[in-house]
């Protein structure tokens, strides 16, 4: 693919995201101008369907072009860069088209506005910004020091290296604490390009945006699903509140990694050790059919999480806290109506999840844009359904 073949693709790119309602009017421009290629190392690997498949500028320069130009995330760094890691784990990439426009769809930027990105990544985020703000307006904060060397190569290479990429945590107040003009500006809208758990949404991005600003995030919870949050920072800067928007899967801020204990820190034994015995009418396997459903109970239920072990036609589902005293198993064979469940220790786990499902099924199956965030300078983060005054802790004791 030449040049002029990769503005086509860029324009095809374009259009394909317009059709599919993700692309607002205002950054069109900017996707046509930005070449994505720019941003890819020479060796990346494209997520499709689940699977990473390396894209090799050396061997196939035009697959490796074609994949710039496809809705698809490339991972550009594993193992936090550690070459010897195996590739266990994906800790870089350029995010998929259709996120990132949506993502910026949902900053509602206008002229003159400054924008703090936190998880420059390779930098196409950053770039789109720059081209439609303009570099100087622009600050993105990144962790990693060869991620963040080779985004302000990528940026210069594309002409927009006037960004200012800053080396650090995003959820760190001194990080970039003279603003994005360098003078103690405040943003007038944060967008993040890695996810924060629900419980842990950075404080600090409050007091770097304006009251009135917006704060566009990915979150998380520790037992599944993401959603994008939309914050608009009130006018006394000491809470942001918002909806979310629709599903988002980011990689998880560095420090917010959750690293699960062996399984037999929780069983030392065989299973089901003194485990009791009951049965439920609820298929785990629904829950797992549902992101929405997993973000729902994981809001409710934010120190747990679970692992899932298909051995032959059974699914066994365990379910784990994270101080590690207790456990529960629930096995889904499929067609069957009741299904056998194991729980120990002080919590029943499977009960407290099963309460979340009943309560999330009871109100409708709220999607996410009936779900809102409220974080305060104060610490707190509030998941709530419909309005701020009404939280949604459906397991509260
Ligand atoms: C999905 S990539 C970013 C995508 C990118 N903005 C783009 O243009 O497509 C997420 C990035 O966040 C970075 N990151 C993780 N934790 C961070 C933190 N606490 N502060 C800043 N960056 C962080 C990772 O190193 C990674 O490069």
């Amino acid at each position: 693919m030449s040049g002029d073949l990769a503005a086509g693709a860029r324009v095809a790119l374009a259009d394909r995201l317009a059709e599919a309602g993700v692309l607002d009017a205002g950054w069109r421009g900017s996707f046509e101008a930005v070449a994505r290629h720019l941003f890819l190392p020479p060796v990346y690997w494209e997520f499709v369907d689940g699977a990473a498949v390396r894209r090799d500028q050396g061997t196939d320069p035009e697959e490796w072009l074609a994949g710039a130009y496809r809705d698809t995330a490339a991972i550009t760094q594993w193992d936090d860069g550690d070459e010897g890691g195996g590739q266990r784990d994906f800790t870089s990439s350029l995010s998929m088209p259709t996120m990132v426009a949506r993502m910026l769809g949902d900053l509602d930027v206008e002229d003159g506005h400054r924008v703090r990105e936190v998880g420059t990544g390779p930098g196409f985020n950053a770039a789109l910004l720059a081209h439609r703000l303009g570099a100087e307006q622009v600050v993105s904060v990144e962790i990693d020091e060869a991620v963040a060397r080779c985004a302000r190569g990528n940026l210069a290479a594309a002409g927009l290296g006037g960004v200012e990429v800053l080396l650090g945590d995003g959820a760190d107040a001194a990080v970039g604490a003279d603003g994005v003009d360098g003078v103690d500006g405040r943003a007038d809208r944060l967008i993040a390009t890695c996810s924060s758990l629900l419980t842990d949404v950075p404080v600090a991005w409050l007091e770097q945006t304006v009251p009135g600003g917006v704060i566009v995030a990915p979150t998380a919870t520790l037992f599944g699903g993401g959603a994008t949050a939309r914050l608009r920072v009130a006018d006394d800067g000491r809470s942001a509140s918002g909806r979310f928007t629709g599903a988002a899967d980011f990689m998880r801020m560095r420090q917010q990694r959750y690293q699960a204990p062996p399984v037999d820190a929780y069983l030392p034994g065989e299973w089901p050790g003194d485990a009791t015995p009951s049965l439920t009418g609820l298929d785990p396997e629904d829950i797992g059919d549902s992101w929405l459903a997993q973000f729902a109970i994981g809001a409710a239920l934010p120190d747990l999480y679970y692992r899932r072990a298909p051995y032959r036609d059974t699914v066994t589902w365990w379910f784990f806290d994270t101080a590690v005293t207790s456990w529960a198993t629930v096995d889904s064979v499929p067609g069957q109506a009741e299904f056998d469940v194991r729980q120990t220790g002080p919590r029943r786990l499977w009960e407290e999840i099963h309460t979340a499902w009943q309560a999330w099924d009871k109100a409708g199956r709220p999607g996410y844009d009936r779900f809102g965030l409220t974080v305060t300078t104060a610490g707190t983060r509030t998941l709530w359904l419909d309005n701020p005054d009404h939280p949604w802790n459906p397991t509260a004791r």
